[in-house]
């Protein structure tokens, strides 16, 4: 398919054989598209992120990612592919607890190979965060660290974004700032997989996908 930018083709994940967190999954998902997931707390979510970020590899079954068969790559290459093509943001921030804002969004240039200090400082400026730049991750609100984990996610532009709940831990405020933002990059033309428990999020891209058991029990345009 020309637009097609993931494929999981009988995605299979067992940690034991009474737990299979996806199961036999196929689904395609197109370039510039907005997917959320939703589904029960264990239903599989986080585990199928994984899967698509590169983060973990699938007991069965194929991951297509823009052309590149990833189950095939080995550990080094799997690395390499994660930093050129996705970002990732998580519930919880990870950032370096004793790096400023504008140094955790360098250290994600670092691993890329490329620092740019000027180019670290309009990240963060894109999400609103120009006069926190110097900011340890503890002298920052909840949506501030969460924004600075975009910016790091978005440092090397890479073409699919993935999300974990990203305003699990934020007041409404501060998650409609966080979900502004990705709408914005959805405009831009990135890929968007988001995952949230909340149903008024879930509508908020154009399908979602519900999980139940590893399973896909709905799919739905938005
Ligand atoms: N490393 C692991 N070893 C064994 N079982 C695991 C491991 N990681 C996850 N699981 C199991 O896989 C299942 C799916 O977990 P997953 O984290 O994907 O759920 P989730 O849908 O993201 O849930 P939540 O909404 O609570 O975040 C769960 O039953 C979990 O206990
Ligand atoms: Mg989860």
């Amino acid at each position: 398919m020309v637009n097609e930018i993931i494929r999981l083709k009988g995605l299979t994940k067992l940690y034991d054989k009474d737990t299979r967190p996806i199961n036999n999954l196929n689904v395609s998902m197109m370039k510039g598209a907005w997917t959320s997931i939703m589904g029960p707390s264990g239903s599989g979510k986080t585990t199928l992120l994984n899967l698509i970020g590169c983060l973990d590899s699938p007991s069965e079954g194929t991951i297509h990612i823009n052309g590149t068969e990833i189950t095939k790559l080995n550990r080094n290459q799997l690395t390499k592919f994660r930093r050129e093509n996705i970002g990732l943001i998580f519930q919880q921030y990870h950032l370096v607890p004793y790096l400023t804002a504008l140094e955790n969004v360098m250290m994600a240039q670092y691993y890329h190979s490329v620092v740019d200090e000027s180019e670290a400082v309009d990240a963060l400026k894109r999400v609103g965060l120009g006069h926190r730049l110097t900011h340890v991750p503890a002298h920052l609100s909840g949506g501030e660290q969460q924004r600075v984990c975009i910016a790091r996610a978005l440092i090397n532009e890479p073409s699919i974004l993935l999300a974990d709940e990203p305003t699990g831990n934020l007041d409404q405020k501060n998650g409609d700032i966080v979900l502004n933002l990705i709408k914005e990059l959805r405009k831009d033309g990135h890929t968007i997989i988001l995952v949230t428990h909340n149903p008024t999020i879930g509508r908020l891209g154009d399908r979602l996908i519900k999980l139940i058991d590893g399973k896909i029990s709905e799919d739905s345009n938005c």
